[in-house]
């Protein structure tokens, strides 16, 4: 079933179904210019590495839109100026400066001189990306699909479907491509605090996929590998260093340790986009701090007690000797990483 298209851009404007939303309501979130598209990204309207990518892609067009409203001599500079902001949109996913890399490259190709061409040739790129995003989807799919029994029980953290993509996804859509292959699949989803991308869109993913899906509170991920016979752990990537090291949702570190501590594989499942060789290890990857309201209120009800703060660290990172493999559109890597991983 395909649901509102995740990011779309049409009538020169970004369209994103809103993930805050989700799964209550399934709206579109309209995105007129680029201050409110990088707004949009910031609140996680929409979300997941690749995804975002796709997103920054379309809002540099968004931007050569609005810019040709306005005097021909502030185009190039503003156009600029308008690539700098998205790209500071969100720290820690790297498709997201990968995505506007392509976008400036192409600017610096067909400079300012022609407004109108420049537009073309940045919405042709915008719609490349989108377009590989898809096709790198399918094939991390089936790479992934590969490493899965007939018959198998999986945790998944966070959302890497389709909401996280503009394809079926990255861990999901290995977990979609198994399904459609006939495997047998019992998904347990982390439900992921603090904003609950594993209970509200993961499991309205995989429900709809048809795919056998219950949540779990993260605490229960321990339990749940000791007790339910769990034969994988698959996750996704907003960030992979050159030595393996990965970043991902907050809570994933922890959740490489449990299965190494049952013995249970942990795949992560990211497309080369997601990979930052200019980064030797997890270290110097810059992890998002959020806002304290996201842990000590819900719904709008405070739970911790006024004048408590909060330690909100959006994404953590799982260290290389923990990752089984890594799955990307070009296959299964293993360790070392410094020499499986793909640089170019
Ligand atoms: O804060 P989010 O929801 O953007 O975090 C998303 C994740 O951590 C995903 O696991 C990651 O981006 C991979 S999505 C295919």
């Amino acid at each position: 079933m395909k649901h509102t298209p995740t990011v779309e851009y049409r009538s020169s404007q970004v369209r994103l179904l809103d993930q805050t939303r989700l799964p209550l309501e399934e709206t579109v979130c309209v995105c007129r210019d680029v201050p409110s598209l990088i707004d949009a990204i910031r609140r996680l309207v929409v979300r997941g590495a690749p995804a975002i990518g796709v997103a920054a892609a379309h809002g540099a067009v968004l931007a050569a839109d609005r810019r040709l409203e306005g005097p021909a001599a502030d185009f190039e500079d503003g156009l600029r100026s308008d690539l700098a902001a998205l790209r500071a949109a969100r720290p820690t996913a790297v498709n997201l400066g990968w995505a506007l890399d392509r976008m400036e490259k192409i600017l610096a190709e067909v400079g300012g001189d022609d407004p109108p061409a420049l537009r073309a040739r940045l919405a042709a790129e915008a719609a490349a990306i989108e377009a590989e995003d898809i096709e790198l989807c399918r094939r991390m799919g089936a790479h992934g699909a590969a490493l899965l029994p007939e018959a198998c029980t999986v945790i998944t953290h966070c959302n890497t479907g389709a909401l996280a993509t503009a394809g079926i996804g990255t861990a999901l859509g290995v977990l979609k491509t198994a399904h459609d292959q006939g495997k047998r699949l019992r998904v347990l989803a982390d439900e992921t605090r603090p904003l609950l991308q594993g209970a509200r869109l993961t499991a309205w993913e995989l429900q709809r996929w048809g795919i056998e899906v219950r949540v779990q509170a993260d605490g229960a991920a321990g339990w749940a590998l000791r007790t339910q016979g769990v034969d994988a752990v698959l996750v996704g990537a907003d960030r992979i260093a050159a030595n393996g090291d990965a970043a991902n949702k907050i809570g994933t570190y922890p959740l490489a340790v449990l299965a190494r501590r049952h013995g249970v594989p942990f795949y992560v499942v990211a497309p080369t986009s997601t990979l930052d060789p200019s980064l030797a290890t997890g270290e110097a990857i810059p992890i998002e701090e959020r806002g304290a309201e996201e842990l000590t209120a819900l719904g709008g009800r405070r739970t911790a007690p006024e004048g408590v703060g909060a330690f909100n660290p959006a994404f953590d990172v799982t260290p290389a000797e923990l990752i089984t493999a890594i799955v990307t559109e070009r296959g299964v890597h293993r360790p070392p990483y410094e020499t499986s991983l793909p640089k170019d």
